[in-house]
């Protein structure tokens, strides 16, 4: 593609009725009355006091004191671009969604990166998460990925989301430390809560120190469902598989980086861009028949555990494309509100506990961060199908609805907006049992599947396990915490707990079984062996 290239999608001409260009033009008040001057507010006399009638001089210093609005309270530091998704061939068979039936069709997409505990204005190369969201303007609705760098997540309920985060982010009295997850709390969170230790494999990896973000897996880590025509349904896990490749950093380039170019990662997604070098991904499904929900010997609700793919290989049915950086960060990227409870017809969520209580938590946080209940008429959060309700007013509402009715079912309107039997329907899952706060059995398991993650490591990559849990725990000034969590992660290898603990100068771990460890990994392993999917 030609340096500077854009791909003129329909977002991208919506976005344009936004668009403002100063290129010659006059300097305005926002009434629109062109000022003669910028520099200088009214005074009282050559040396007198400034004027309240100065208008000009209040209007500019107002909207000054306004343009912060509060940072997102987790991935607050993130980048973003415009781009397209593209299908291989039509998947009828799986699903109704629209944008996944034809291979002509390019479905416009905005995508943004985050870290996840940094602020808004910290560096990109630090140990930590990566936040992978997708927002997809179909044809019929937005449909959001909200998604990680890492298929899994460190908790299993939402309940604990709050507590999680407050344990991450910088310690409440001092805000230290900003930098890295080498802290007491952190750890003390992880040898409180040991369904953590899966994740916290995934984050003492390379997988945390992203080369580039187009360098990078993504997953929408819970269990959705696609539902196709026929209504008949199937488990499904999203994946982006980075054409590049993946690729980390080690970890002393890491640590230059963040003194040296902590726009690191941000900067290599605009300059790639800028230069033609347009970053893709292919998407992947793992699909599960509805029917093969219970051969597992992990529930498939459970948000800490993978689904192998050398089990349920990931078919590659397309291809994600960014080609075009953002005209304005804070309008675009700082605005953009993705929900993981946006969906289209044929995509249903799962009862993952996770999942379900990040239904709630998005828009609740929006309405704070973005001022209200109108923030999908911001440009870059509108859809590109029209939008038809009886909802109304509210702070910055932008929308002129004409006429009396507001209300439905309405005689005076025709009855319109109306509801059609071709709109979105909740998949109609059975539910049964009993209200209450247990779950199965199996999410009481919290080291078979990090277990199996430390032995698919290559040598290498085992060293810098052991050489990074070495780094965060040697920060951590509470003896009690480091040994605990050397003997956490001996339930996961004794190798790697024992290689911790010669190297921060800690007691060996009380239990180092790895044979027990693999025994009680490998019947999983055969078990799942027999499950048979649609990919083959
Ligand atoms: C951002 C809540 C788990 C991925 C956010 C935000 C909240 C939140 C409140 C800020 C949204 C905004 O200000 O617009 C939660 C809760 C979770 C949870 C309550 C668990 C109960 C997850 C998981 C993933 C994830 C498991 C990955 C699969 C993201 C991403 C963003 C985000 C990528 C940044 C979106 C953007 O770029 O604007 N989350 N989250 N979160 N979350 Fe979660």
């Amino acid at each position: 593609q030609p340096k500077g290239h854009r791909n003129e999608t329909d977002k991208t001409e919506q976005l344009k009725g936004f668009t403002v260009d100063n290129d010659g033009q006059k300097l305005t008040t926002n009434t629109g009355l062109h000022v003669a001057e910028d520099e200088h507010s009214l005074k009282a006399g050559v040396r007198g006091p400034t004027l309240m009638e100065d208008f000009h001089f209040r209007e500019k210093m107002t909207h000054f004191d306004h343009e912060r609005i509060p940072e997102r309270i987790v991935h607050a530091r993130g980048a973003g671009a415009h781009g397209y998704f593209q299908v291989y061939e039509p998947l009828a068979e799986l699903t109704e969604a629209g944008f996944l039936q034809d291979p002509s069709k390019q479905t416009p997409v905005f995508v943004r990166f985050s870290t996840v505990a940094g602020s808004r204005g910290s560096a990109d190369t630090v140990r930590d998460v990566r936040g992978f969201a997708v927002k997809f303007y179909t044809e019929e609705g937005n449909f959001d990925l909200v998604g990680n760098n890492m298929p899994v997540f460190f908790i299993q309920d939402a309940m604990k989301f709050p507590d999680f985060i407050h344990a991450v982010k910088p310690e409440p009295h001092n805000e230290i430390p900003q930098a890295q997850s080498a802290h007491d709390t952190f750890w003390d969170f992880v040898v409180q809560n040991t369904e953590t230790a899966h994740m916290v494999m995934w984050a003492m990896s390379d997988r945390s120190l992203p080369r580039s973000y187009a360098m990078m897996e993504g997953f929408g880590v819970h269990t959705f469902r696609l539902i196709n025509a026929e209504g008949k349904a199937r488990f499904v896990k999203f994946h982006w598989k980075p054409v590049l490749g993946t690729h980390s950093l080690v970890w002393d380039e890491v640590q230059k980086l963040g003194g040296k170019d902590p726009d690191f990662n941000r900067r290599d997604l605009h300059d790639s861009i800028e230069a033609g070098r347009y970053p893709e991904w292919e998407f992947g499904l793992q699909v599960l028949e509805e029917e093969d929900e219970f051969k597992f010997d992990f529930d498939i609700l459970d948000p800490t555990k993978i689904w192998p793919e050398e089990l349920i290989p990931v078919r590659k049915v397309g291809k994600l494309t960014l080609n075009r950086n953002t005209d304005n960060f804070f309008a675009e990227t700082e605005q953009i509100a993705f929900h993981p409870g946006h969906l289209v017809k044929g995509i249903d969520f799962s009862n993952d506990p996770l999942l379900q209580g990040r239904l709630f938590s998005y828009t609740d946080t929006q309405l704070s961060r973005l001022g209200g209940p109108n923030f999908n008429e911001i440009p870059i959060n509108r859809p590109m199908c029209p939008v038809h309700n009886n909802q109304r007013d509210g702070m910055h509402r932008m929308t002129i609805n004409r006429g009396p009715v507001a209300y439905h079912k309405n005689g005076i309107a025709g009855g319109a907006p109306h509801p059609t039997a071709d709109g979105y329907k909740h998949y109609q899952e059975k539910v049964e049992g009993h209200v209450t706060r247990e779950r199965s059995d199996s999410f009481k398991d919290h080291y078979s599947q990090a277990a199996l993650f430390w032995n698919s490591m290559s040598d290498v990559e085992k060293q810098h396990i052991v050489s990074a849990f070495s780094f965060e725990l040697g920060h951590v000034k509470d003896k009690a915490i480091r040994q605990a969590v050397i003997d956490m992660f001996a339930n996961v290898s004794g190798e790697l707990s024992a290689g911790i603990a010669a190297n921060i100068g800690a007691t060996p771990p009380a239990k180092a079984d790895d044979k027990a460890r693999e025994a009680a990994a490998s019947p999983a392993l055969s078990m799942m062996n027999t499950i048979k999917t649609p990919n083959g």
